[in-house]
């Protein structure tokens, strides 16, 4: 086997090779091992719209978790290819909602609140529902620009079918002023609309998905931080329940917490309820703060870190060998239909 030292020189002579005509995407939760290595780093849209403005590189090496693979290839060209390192590399909550228990929620929607519906979607999800949602006239959202998007689709029509995270989707609709009681949550395993309030105050239907990673932080764990560190700030990503963003004091994309910490002042405190590589690589990089996890434990994302130093000159070096491994590519038909709501998105976003 090789060395680290020696993974590390291959990719970089490949790299090197390859110029241009190679790209590669970090998802800011990807370990520093793989992160070194990115061309660009980003949060969800940033990555979007990276992949959507390079006509360059006829090799995209998807450094991320399959959803955002996906998305890279319906952004791209047909003389685009997109790789993902590990195909194991998914993600727990885009696969809370498949395609089927989608199509069979739909209709029974429609019977309950007739054609008030929008469907809008967080990126982390498969193709197919992004599909689903462009065919339903809706949008995809970010964490980035998820308030954004829920505006616009109350424009659009009077109820939000958000799927498949209910945090992201209950915290956005939340700081948009809708009532918790006007929000019912869809449980795609009884087919099931969970809620007692009249049907006519629903605004917002929740998917009953979530992010396994950040339903790890606790409001046990920001008393603690209250109690321990009083004049620390807490700032959480918005997977994160809505119990635990109102117990913060900010809630924002991985975007909006770097940005946070970055202009905070030298000796400020902070506690940040994310994934485990970008906490310790933002404490890292401000040893002039005193930057913690809200979870002491930390939660790493172990989807995202199936994507390693091994895998990631496994994939390079079947390009430069001309027999990639681990294409990701979407059919065309599924492609046309999910790009009405990225491009949506995009015009927003
Ligand atoms: P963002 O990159 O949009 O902050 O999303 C975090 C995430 O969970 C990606 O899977
Ligand atoms: Fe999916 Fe959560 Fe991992 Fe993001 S952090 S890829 S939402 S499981």
């Amino acid at each position: 086997a090789l060395s680290v030292k020696e993974m590390e020189s291959r990719i970089l002579s490949i790299k090197k090779k390859l110029g241009s005509k190679l790209f590669i995407p970090g998802h800011h939760y990807q370990k520093d091992e793989v992160i070194q290595f990115a061309d660009s780093t980003g949060d969800s849209l940033q990555l979007a719209q990276l992949s959507a403005a390079n006509k360059e590189a006829e090799h995209i090496v998807f450094c991320g978790v399959h959803f955002m693979a996906e998305t890279a290839d319906m952004l791209t060209t047909k003389q685009q290819h997109v790789y993902l390192p590990d195909m194991r590399a998914g993600c727990s909550m885009a696969d809370m909602a498949d395609i089927y228990q989608t199509e069979q929620a739909w209709p029974i929607l429609q019977e309950l609140f007739g054609d008030t519906i929008i469907p809008l979607t967080y990126v982390n999800s498969t193709a197919a529902i992004k599909a689903f949602t462009g065919r339903h006239g809706g949008a995809c959202v970010t964490s980035s620009n998820a308030k954004e998007l829920v505006q616009w689709a109350f424009t659009q029509k009077q109820r939000i079918f958000f799927l498949p995270d209910q945090h992201l989707g209950r915290n956005t609709a939340y700081d948009l002023g809708i009532p918790l009681e006007n929000m019912a949550v869809w449980n795609p395993h009884k087919n099931l609309l969970e809620t007692k309030e009249p049907l006519e105050n629903i605004q917002v239907i929740l998917w009953k998905g979530h992010c396994s990673v950040h339903e790890g932080f606790t409001v046990q764990h920001t008393e603690v931080i209250r109690k321990e560190h009083p004049t620390m700030r807490i700032i959480v990503h918005p997977e994160c329940s809505r119990e635990v963003v109102a117990a913060a004091d900010d809630a924002g994309s991985t975007k909006y917490i770097i940005d946070t910490i970055n202009r905070a002042p030298s000796g400020s405190a902070w506690a940040i309820g994310t994934e485990m590589n970008l906490v310790n690589r933002i404490i890292k990089q401000h040893p002039d703060k005193h930057i913690v996890s809200l979870n002491e434990n930390f939660c790493p994302c172990l989807t995202m870190n199936r994507i390693d130093l091994p895998h990631l000159l496994w994939s390079l070096e079947s390009i430069e060998q001309g027999q990639p491994h681990n294409r990701i590519q979407v059919d065309e038909h599924t492609t046309a239909e999910a790009l009405s709501s990225l491009e949506r998105m995009l015009a927003r976003g």
